[in-house]
């Protein structure tokens, strides 16, 4: 029988409840702090918050587990989190917590069933932005926890992620994606490589700067040489060992067809480029490709990701819904005329917003995105019957698509983007939200994946601790769990930007290389402790 130590401590609970943390020992129980608390009865004596916060309170807490894999534990089994809210209302925020004027006896009590915490649960206690529970369940649980917490923990086993032979990919709906995004290569992105800017056109600050800066020729030599360096066999072969079976291949209009006027794009070798790696990974090592139309005529989300910032004159434009369909054309042509045509699947759209910074839709837009994608269905279904098609939700939700798309189309898959960088999410507890979030778009009529996930949170990113690797893992399987899987944003990430509050640059949040390196991917195989 494996004991596991686990503490739990809080630091001044008013000017650092968000530096509540689990550290885990294999060994020992830590003693972190000044007051060790011994029995149920030492918990809070205090009675407001602000005097909870002059004592520095160190839970430790053995857990003898039996070590259980979840393929015998079912969704419903009483083993998984049993702290769940139930309604908003009963719980509190974040900031209630830095109101002095607080009593413990305002808190609402939850009740936990404690024949069934885990350690899940004890983690849990913090909450996340969604399930807020935060202190809450802690100052009215921990003593009871405290007496005795005898309980399995529950684990993960990563999956050998299917990889279909070339040509046989099972759909969406059967398949469980394990994937990495190529962003940043076919389509520019200053965040990603800035020394790719800085080192060539400073001033620039997308692709089309980028190239209207330098000018065509010397723009245009700069990228072929891209085209065939940034990314290559190495990293897929990197990519293939830690069981990635999918690549998201972002891609512009202009890879299709010239620059329309005024935009400043460079036409040339993006096509041969996306082919020849998607050739190797399916070939060598039975990927899927998504060949992902990221940047649509005329600009559909006005961020730097389309390749000019500040466009977006897609919506309601006629001249820029006809190019759109020829670009779905030519890329549905394309894909048919690979050797491995099978083994892809046509992203229609990224990340549309009808305004600029609005993460959301209108009755309007959604309108409007319908009337793309039955175009653009339409156009793929004359060529295939069965090529599958991914349409974005736009931040929506893939629910909010069933009224239209339910029983559509066989071969339809929605693209959502989970991300924890806006939002107020703290490192610690966005894990949980994303199992929530993974767990609530289960039930969407068409089969979902989540295209873009990194581990950036809005508060507390630092390194030192297993925060990062939690947030990973925890993405990683509830995607594979409840979802048809994901695509980690992004394969290779430089970004320069300080995000953590250790001063940890953006790279450490958004590169798989990075993170793969430093051992925070599993490999297929891998037992985790499970946080969904
Ligand atoms: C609580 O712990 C912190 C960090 O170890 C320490 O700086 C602080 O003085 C302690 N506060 C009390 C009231 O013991
Ligand atoms: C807390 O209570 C005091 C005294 O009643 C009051 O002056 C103060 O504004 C309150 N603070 C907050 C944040 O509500
Ligand atoms: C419509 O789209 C075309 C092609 O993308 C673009 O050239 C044009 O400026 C757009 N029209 C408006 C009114 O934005
Ligand atoms: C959602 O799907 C899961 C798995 O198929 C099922 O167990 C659950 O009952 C469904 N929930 C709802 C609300 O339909």
């Amino acid at each position: 029988m494996k004991t596991t130590f686990f503490t739990a401590g809080l630091i001044g609970l008013a000017t650092a409840l968000p530096q509540a943390y689990i550290q885990e020992s294999s060994s020992a129980v830590a003693q972190t702090s000044t007051t060790s608390v011994a029995s149920p009865q030492d918990v809070p004596q205090a009675t407001t918050l602000t005097q909870a916060a002059a004592v520095n309170v160190t839970l430790s807490v053995e857990v003898p587990a039996e070590v259980l894999d979840t393929t015998s534990v079912k969704a419903d089994s009483p083993a998984l989190l049993t702290t769940s809210p139930t309604e908003d209302d009963e719980f509190l925020s974040l900031a209630d917590f830095f109101n002095p004027n607080l009593s413990i006896d305002d808190i609402p009590a939850v009740s936990v069933d404690l024949s069934t915490v885990s350690k899940r649960d004890l983690q849990g206690l913090f909450g996340s932005q969604i399930s807020r529970g935060p202190f809450v369940n802690f100052l009215r649980v921990a003593a009871q926890i405290f007496a005795k917490v005898q309980k399995v923990i529950v684990f993960w086993t990563c999956p050998q992620w299917i990889r279909p032979a070339a040509n046989t990919f099972p759909g969406w709906r059967n398949y469980k994606s394990n994937g990495v995004n190529l962003g940043g290569w076919l389509v520019l992105e200053k965040n990603i490589q800035p020394s790719f800017f800085e080192d060539n056109a400073p001033s620039a600050i997308d692709e089309d700067s980028f190239c209207q800066v330098l000018g065509e020729v010397k723009c245009g030599a700069l990228l072929e040489e891209r085209y065939k360096t940034y990314i290559t066999e190495k990293d897929i072969d990197n990519f293939a060992s830690f069981g990635v079976n999918t690549l998201r291949i972002p891609i512009g209009y202009w890879a299709y067809m010239p620059a329309i006027a005024g935009n400043h794009y460079y036409t040339g070798g993006q096509k041969l480029a996306m082919q020849k790696i998607a050739h190797y990974a399916i070939t060598k090592h039975n990927m899927h490709i998504l060949v992902d139309l990221h940047a649509l005529p005329g600009g559909q989300n006005g961020l730097d990701n389309q390749g000019k910032t500040g466009q977006l004159t897609w919506w309601h434009n006629e001249t820029a819904f006809d190019l759109s369909l020829e670009m779905v054309r030519r890329a549905t042509d394309d894909i048919l005329a690979q050797p491995h045509s099978g083994s892809y699947t046509l992203s229609l759209i990224n990340e549309p917003l009808p305004a600029l910074y609005f993460f959301g839709q209108t009755q309007d837009s959604i309108a409007y995105l319908n009337k793309y994608y039955t175009a653009a269905l339409k156009e793929v279904r004359q060529r295939s019957k069965t090529l599958p098609v991914a349409i974005s939700d736009g931040f929506i939700g893939p629910q909010t698509w069933d009224p239209y798309w339910t029983n559509v189309d066989d071969h339809l898959v929605i693209d959502t983007h989970i991300y924890f960088f806006t939002g107020g999410a703290y490192s610690y507890d966005a894990a949980y939200g994303a199992c929530y979030l993974a767990k609530s778009y289960q039930n969407a009529s068409n089969p979902t994946f989540i295209g873009e996930w990194s581990i950036q949170a809005t508060n507390f990113n630092h390194l030192g601790d297993n925060t990062r690797r939690d947030f990973f893992r925890s993405q990683l399987q509830a995607y594979t769990q409840y979802l048809s899987g994901g695509m980690f944003w992004n394969g290779k990430h430089d970004g320069d930007t300080v995000v953590g509050d250790d001063g940890s640059l953006q790279k450490y949040y958004w590169s798989w290389e990075i993170l793969a390196s430093e051992g925070i991917v599993p490999r297929p195989g891998d037992k985790l402790e499970s946080l969904c």
